[in-house]
């Protein structure tokens, strides 16, 4: 069998350094809010392949059917021996890429979830003798630092990941990766599309409740890692599209008035009854709002493909 390496360029004390400062900052401030990062443990990471296959989250088969058609497309316009992905999951849409590169020499998933890298590689290393996968545990957020593969590079962001990202740390984050690009490489945006409210809503709120299971799930990382009381059944899953921003926003809704003690940290949060917890954003992107993120980083959209009903969008800037 062909080599599986695991990488962590996370030490486990930083992430649990950083888990506090942002519990800490965003559970002092009003309104309350935690970053989605933390939602991806393992339980968060299983849940979230739940998610994939609701009949009301269209962004995975979309994004897939766009893989399906265009990976040979991908594989033409770039030639690539390296493929690194950030936020890889369960790799399951880079199969098509995989089997599309003909000259790829090694794959590079990067991840915040352990578990989700670990089944994902050894998966990968059994059915695809001779692929080299080197996985790295890593904050895509912070000072990305690849192994030493040989170009030219596709960097595959998939999932519409980016749009988990505020305005300003996507420029931060787009330019971080420009700077890790050689003329020869590119980047691969999955980006989800503005689209019907209704639409929108239910893939954030899906009837069978996993969505919210998965909001929740990050109560349960701060009561674990942080040893907390939060009861997740005291919230409630919200679920709104912000036709300004054009993004939907996640929050958990205290169902009544409430206190939670976070021993670790040394912190008692009140939340008021009706008082909404912010977790996380999902951007919705058009054309030429992804190409001029791209250009304020120095990169140029070359291509871009969407699906048969327009829900999604594949991006490719192949740097000059
Ligand atoms: N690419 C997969 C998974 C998308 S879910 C797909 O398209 O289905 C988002 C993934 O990004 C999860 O696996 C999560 O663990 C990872 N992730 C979220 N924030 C991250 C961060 N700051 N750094 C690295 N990985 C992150
Ligand atoms: N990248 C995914 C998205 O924005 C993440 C996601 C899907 C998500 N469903 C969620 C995050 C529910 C929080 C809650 O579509």
């Amino acid at each position: 069998m062909s080599p599986f390496r695991l990488t962590r360029t996370l030490p486990e004390d930083a992430a649990d350094a950083a888990l506090r400062d942002d519990v800490l900052a965003g559970l002092t401030s009003t309104p309350k809010w935690l970053p989605p990062k933390w939602f991806y443990d393992a339980r968060g990471s299983e849940l979230f392949e739940e998610i994939t296959s609701l009949a009301e989250y269209y962004p995975t088969r979309a994004e897939r059917e766009i893989l399906v058609d265009r990976a040979g497309d991908i594989a033409a316009a770039t030639g690539a021996r390296t493929l690194v992905e950030l936020g890889s999951g369960s790799s399951e849409k880079t199969r098509f890429l995989l089997d599309a590169l003909t000259g790829l020499r090694g794959y590079v998933p990067v991840d915040v979830s352990e578990s989700a890298l670990t089944q994902a590689g050894r998966a990968l290393v059994a059915e695809r003798p001779g692929l080299e996968v080197h996985a790295l545990i890593a904050d895509f957020t912070a000072d990305l630092t690849l192994p030493d593969t040989p170009g030219p590079r596709l960097v595959a962001f998939l999932g519409g990941t980016i749009g988990n990202l505020l305005p300003d740390e996507r420029a931060a984050f787009l330019a971080a990766v420009r700077a890790l690009l050689s003329p020869g490489d590119a980047l691969l945006l999955g980006t989800d599309l503005v689209k019907d409210e209704q639409v929108l809503v239910r893939a954030y709120d899906d009837a069978a409740g996993v969505t919210a299971a998965f909001n929740k799930n990050v109560l349960s990382v701060i009561n674990r890692e942080l040893v907390a009381d939060f009861a997740p059944a005291a919230f409630e899953h919200v679920a709104l599209w912000n036709a300004e921003r054009e993004w939907i926003e996640m929050r958990l809704r205290s169902r009544t008035a409430q206190t939670v003690k976070i021993q670790e940290l040394d912190l008692t949060v009140d939340f008021a009854a009706g008082e909404e917890l912010r977790t996380e954003v999902s951007a919705k992107f058009r054309r030429d709002g992804v190409r001029d993120e791209l250009a304020g980083a120095g990169l140029e959209l070359t291509h871009w493909w969407t699906d048969g009903g327009d829900r999604f969008a594949l991006s490719l800037s192949v740097v000059r």
